[in-house]
C-alpha cells in the first residue's frame, strides 16, 4: 500500500536497538524508531518456554554472558544491519519495510537477523507512524470508523507444564469473563475470581500452593487436570459468578509437551493416552466443565487429530492452534485445508513481523475462523497486543493472569482504550453467553 500523500513528517530518521530484560530476566531486544515529524515509536521482542519448533529463530549469542541467552548480535543487527536500509523510508509502507528486512535476513526462519531484532522494529515502526499521525496505536492500525471490540481476556490463573514447577501436564487454566457490559468490569471479575482461588488453593493445599508461575497463575502442587478445573470452578462459584453462564474456562494443553514421540502416547494424569483416547478424553472435559476454549490439544505435527477433535465438538468449542500454526501462513493453509481448528492464535514474535501477522489474521477471517492475539510466557511492558487485539476486532486476547505488571500492563492497556472509546466499543463478552464461539462468529 503507498501512503496516501508523501509527507515528510513519516520519513524515518533513527532506528535503534538495545537490550533489556524480560519478565524472567532474561535479556530481549528493545527497538525504537523517530520518524522526521518526532513520532517515536518504541517495541520490544517478548520470548516463549514452551515454543513450537516450526517458529522463527530468536537469535542468542551463546557463550557465558546469561548463560548463552545475550541479545548482542540482534542488537547490532538492528544498529548496524536493518537500520541503514529503513532510514530514509516512509514509516507507514509497513509491508515494504517488513518486506525489506524479511529480504535482508534471507533465511526461511529469520535465523540471520533474528525474529527478535526483526519484531522489535517492525512493531516500533508501526508505533512510530501511529505517534507522527497522533493517533492511538490500535486505529493507526485498525480505521478510524466502525465499531471497536474490547476483547475477552483469556486469563491463565492456574500454571502448569513448562511455566511451572508442578505436575500439571496442561499449561495453562483460564477463565473467561463474559457476562459483563464493559472490559473493566470484566477485569474486576476476573480479579476477583484469582483471589477468591488463593484463598481456595491455600486452605486445600496449603501456602506452597500460592506460588505464582510465568504467567502469574498459582503453580498449586497439583497432579491431575480435573483438581485444575475444579479449583477454577469453585473459584467462580465463590466470587459469586455462576460458571458456565458468566464465566468460561479454557486450557492450553500445549501437548507437544508431554507427547512421548517414539511411543507414540500423551503422558498426563498418571496414564498414557493414544490419540484417539485423548479425544475422548478432552470430549469428557468438555461434557463435565464449561469449557469454551481449548488450545494445542495435539502435537504440533498431527493436523488429522485436531481436525477430528474440532469435528466433535468445534460447534460449542473453540479449537486453537498455537504451536499447530506458529503464526505462520503456510501452516494455516494446510490447517484449513483438513479443518483442523476453528481458531488461529496470534503471536507477531512467531512469524517475526506485523505485516505477515495480519496476512495470517486475515487469512483466518476469510475462512471463518477466530484469532485470539496473545502474549508470550516471557514478557515486558511492552502493550502493543492489547492495540493488535482491537485493531483486529479478535473480540479475545491471552495475555496471562490478572497478576504481574507484565501481564496486567497489556490489561490496563485495555482500560485505557475502553475509556477512550467513550461508549462507542462494544466488550465482545456481551455476545458471549451461549459459546464465545458461536456468537463471536457473528462478528466475521
Ligand atoms: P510460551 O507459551 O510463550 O512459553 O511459548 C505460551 C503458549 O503456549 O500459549
Ligand atoms: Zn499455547
Amino acid at each position: 500500500m503507498l501512503p496516501p500523500d508523501v509527507c515528510e513528517d513519516y520519513i524515518i530518521e533513527a532506528v535503534r536497538a538495545r537490550m533489556i530484560l524480560d519478565s524472567r530476566g532474561n535479556p530481549t531486544v528493545e527497538a525504537e524508531i523517530v520518524t522526521r515529524g518526532g513520532g517515536f515509536g518504541r517495541a520490544a521482542a517478548p520470548a516463549g518456554a514452551s515454543k513450537g519448533i516450526h517458529e522463527a529463530v530468536e537469535l542468542r549469542d551463546g557463550g557465558r554472558e546469561f548463560k548463552g541467552k545475550g541479545v548482542k548480535r540482534a542488537v547490532y543487527n538492528v544498529n548496524y544491519i536493518i537500520a541503514p536500509r529503513l532510514i530514509g523510508l516512509d514509516s507507514r509502507m509497513q509491508r515494504l519495510i517488513d518486506n525489506v528486512m524479511v529480504r535482508l535476513d534471507g533465511t526461511p526462519n529469520k535465523s540471520r537477523l533474528g525474529a527478535n531484532a526483526i519484531v522489535s522494529v517492525s512493531l516500533a515502526v508501526a508505533k512510530a507512524a501511529a505517534a507522527t499521525a497522533d493517533l492511538p496505536l490500535y486505529m493507526y492500525l485498525g480505521g478510524a470508523s466502525g465499531t471497536y471490540l474490547l476483547p475477552v481476556p483469556l486469563m491463565n490463573i492456574i500454571n502448569g507444564g513448562a511455566h511451572a514447577g508442578n505436575e500439571l501436564a496442561i499449561q495453562e487454566f483460564m477463565i473467561a469473563p463474559v457476562n459483563s457490559d464493559t472490559f473493566h468490569e470484566a477485569l474486576r471479575m476476573a480479579s476477583e475470581i484469582y483471589h477468591e482461588l488463593k484463598s481456595y488453593l491455600k486452605e486445600k493445599y496449603g501456602t506452597i500452593a500460592i506460588n505464582v508461575g510465568d504467567e502469574g497463575g498459582f503453580a498449586p502442587p497439583m497432579k491431575e487436570t480435573r483438581e485444575a478445573l475444579d479449583a477454577l470452578v469453585e473459584a467462580i462459584r465463590r466470587a459469586g459468578w455462576q460458571p458456565g453462564e458468566d464465566v468460561y474456562l479454557g486450557i492450553d494443553a500445549a501437548a507437544s509437551h508431554f507427547y512421548d514421540e517414539e511411543r507414540k502416547v500423551y503422558k498426563l494424569d498418571g496414564k498414557e493416552l493414544s490419540s484417539e483416547e485423548l479425544i475422548d478424553y478432552y470430549v469428557e472435559l468438555v461434557n463435565e466443565y464449561p469449557i469454551a476454549s481449548i488450545e494445542d490439544p495435539f502435537y504440533e505435527e498431527d493436523f488429522d487429530s485436531h481436525a477430528k477433535l474440532t469435528t466433535k465438538i468445534g460447534k460449542r468449542v473453540l479449537v486453537v492452534g498455537d504451536d499447530l500454526y506458529v503464526t505462520n501462513i503456510e501452516r494455516l493453509h494446510r490447517g484449513i485445508s483438513v479443518g483442523a481448528t476453528n481458531t488461529a492464535l496470534l503471536k507477531v514474535n512467531q512469524i517475526g513481523t506485523l505485516t505477515e501477522a495480519f496476512d495470517y489474521a486475515f487469512l483466518a477471517y476469510r475462512n471463518a475462523m477466530k484469532v485470539i492475539v496473545s502474549h508470550r510466557s516471557g514478557e515486558t511492558e511492552d502493550t502493543t497486543i492489547a492495540h493488535i487485539a482491537v485493531a483486529l476486532r479478535t473480540g479475545l486476547i491471552k495475555t496471562g493472569a490478572p497478576a504481574r505488571s507484565e501481564r496486567v500492563a497489556k490489561y490496563n492497556e485495555l482500560i485505557r482504550i475502553e475509556e477512550e472509546l467513550a461508549g462507542s466499543a462494544i466488550y465482545a463478552g456481551k455476545y458471549a453467553y451461549s459459546s464465545l464461539h458461536e456468537i463471536l462468529g457473528f462478528y466475521h
